[in-house]
């Protein structure tokens, strides 16, 4: 059998640069993609195993679902997808550009990019999505009310693939990574907690790919997390 090959959207940095490491010491070969082609070279000479970079801004979307089927070309196929490209505003002021822009790269470069891949999984008849949602899409945010909906949007966007999965019996499957907070670029603010590092994030995602998982707490503990924010009721919510 061949080397497993994997596509990272959003590999230039962050948690999507530490997994296309750990899936290429598991010996994929790795696709990588993002804006900052720099950074995409860099790693890619940090890489062992075989690697196909291509630059590719999601938020452009005809042009990245072009792109992205050229790359799929290239590299002769692809097993598993890894959906990590994303940005996140503190945006209290509700800045229109900012709210736009998450709109623009979380949701509608998400979709655009999700539609390529699972298109391409159900001519090949299998295949694996991993989607990067958040613990941020359970309920909305006074501060960044668009990233946390579009979080919201990809978890409830990934439901919808995985229940046409079933319906139409193929064999694709589809993984909703939700982590809390993970040492990157990204995560910005005050009142941070658990932050865990990134490579404990990406060997954590790592694994639940692998088992194929339908869903992902990253670190662990966050059910925890998670389990209080779905529970607790709209005025305690509405006083942190
Ligand atoms: N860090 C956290 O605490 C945390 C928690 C929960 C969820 N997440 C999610 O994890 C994912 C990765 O974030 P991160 O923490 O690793 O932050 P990061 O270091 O800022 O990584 C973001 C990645 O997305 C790429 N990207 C952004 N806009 C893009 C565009 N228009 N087209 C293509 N690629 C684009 C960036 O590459 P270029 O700039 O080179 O394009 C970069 O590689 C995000 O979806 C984020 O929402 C992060």
């Amino acid at each position: 059998m061949g080397m497993k090959k994997a596509i990272v959207i959003g590999a230039s940095s962050g948690i999507g640069r530490e997994l296309a490491k750990v899936l290429s010491q598991n010996n994929y070969i790795v696709g990588l993609v993002g804006r900052r082609t720099e950074l995409l070279s860099e790693l890619q000479r940090e890489i062992p195993t075989k690697t196909y970079t291509k630059r590719i801004d999601v938020a452009r979307t005809t042009e990245a679902i072009n792109l992205l089927e050229e790359l799929i070309q290239e590299m002769g196929g692809m097993d598993v997808i890894i959906l990590s490209s994303g940005v996140g505003f503190i945006n209290p002021d509700l800045i229109w550009e900012q709210e736009k822009e998450t709109i623009d790269i979380n949701v509608s470069g998400f979709v655009a990019v999700a539609n390529v891949v699972f298109k391409h999984f159900c001519k090949q008849g299998s295949g694996q999505i991993v989607g990067m949602s958040s613990i941020a899409a359970i309920r909305g945010n006074c501060d960044s009310p668009a990233y946390n909906a579009s979080k919201a949007f990809v978890s409830n966007y990934l439901e919808g693939l995985r229940q046409k999965v079933s319906k139409l019996r193929l064999s694709i499957a589809v993984t909703d990574i939700q982590p809390g907070f993970v040492d990157t670029a990204m995560a910005k603010g005050n009142g941070l907690f658990w932050v865990a590092p990134k490579e404990k994030a990406a060997w954590q995602i790592f694994r639940a790919i692998k088992s194929k998982k339908k869903h992902a707490y990253i670190t662990k503990r966050w059910r925890i997390i998670a389990w209080l924010l779905k529970i607790m009721p709209d005025w305690v919510y509405n006083r942190l």
